[in-house]
């Protein structure tokens, strides 16, 4: 058995990625890494200063404090950028929209590796995003590849999106879902895919803690 274990979570939005990441870590005690976070950063800071070259932005975040916290009986997450919680502002629809078309480009997704990787830390790490199989953490000891309808995915990003007091229509969300998944899974680089050695979870019918409780399942058949 190695010594710091990593489980990667992949997947597109609305998926149930980032509770059932929460719940996975908060059950095993390892870290989280919201990878996706990162490139809405990216976003929210581009927006502040569109005419600014992108490795500008990049270094910005590079060296910005960062911090995740986690409620972890209600499974919810605040994402706190120069000790300034920004969590409600990277939810808006359109730093998700702009933080895929910038997650296009080679020199974000490069600005952001080391930035990723550095989340490893003893006894673990639940990683999740888009590429975390596929290309951040290629050594992982269990690979998931969530999915879900779009439909489904649409009501559960509305459910959290209420939790922040914003209300989105579901039609909106589904084509905003269907437009970034569009995006995601054909870029050149690291594109949104399972891994050649993922275990693929539908969760369109699962509770999410159903979901937790098989990846934890898979987890301990890995680990052993
Ligand atoms: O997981 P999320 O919805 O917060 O991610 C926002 C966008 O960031 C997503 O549409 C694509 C990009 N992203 C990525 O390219 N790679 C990742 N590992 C995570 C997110």
């Amino acid at each position: 058995m190695v010594d710091t274990q990593i489980i990667t979570l992949d997947g597109p939005s609305g998926c149930g990625k980032s509770t059932v990441t929460l719940a996975v870590a908060q059950k095993l005690g390892f870290h989280w890494l919201n990878s996706g976070a990162l490139y809405r950063l990216v976003a929210l800071e581009h927006t502040k200063n569109p005419s600014q070259d992108i490795q500008a932005t990049l270094d910005i975040i590079q060296n910005a404090d960062i911090e995740f916290t986690a409620d972890t009986t209600q499974l919810v997450s605040h994402i706190f950028y120069n000790h300034q919680d920004v969590t409600s502002a990277l939810q808006a629809p359109d730093i998700a929209q702009i933080a895929s078309k910038l997650a296009q480009h080679s020199e974000v997704r490069s600005g952001l590796l080391e930035l990723q990787q550095k989340f490893l830390k003893s006894p673990g790490l639940v990683a999740e995003g888009r590429d975390m199989g596929t290309f951040i953490f290629p050594q992982a000891t269990l690979k998931c590849y969530l999915t879900a309808t779009p439909e489904i995915r649409a009501l559960r990003r509305q459910k959290q999106l209420l939790e922040i007091n914003k209300h989105v229509s579901l039609d909106t969300l589904i084509s905003s879902i269907n437009q970034r998944d569009q995006r995601d899974c054909s870029r050149a680089e690291a594109p949104l895919k399972p891994a050649d050695d993922a275990m693929i979870i539908d969760t369109s019918e699962m509770s999410l803690s159903a979901v937790s409780a098989q990846v934890i399942q898979y987890f301990k058949v890995k680990a052993a």
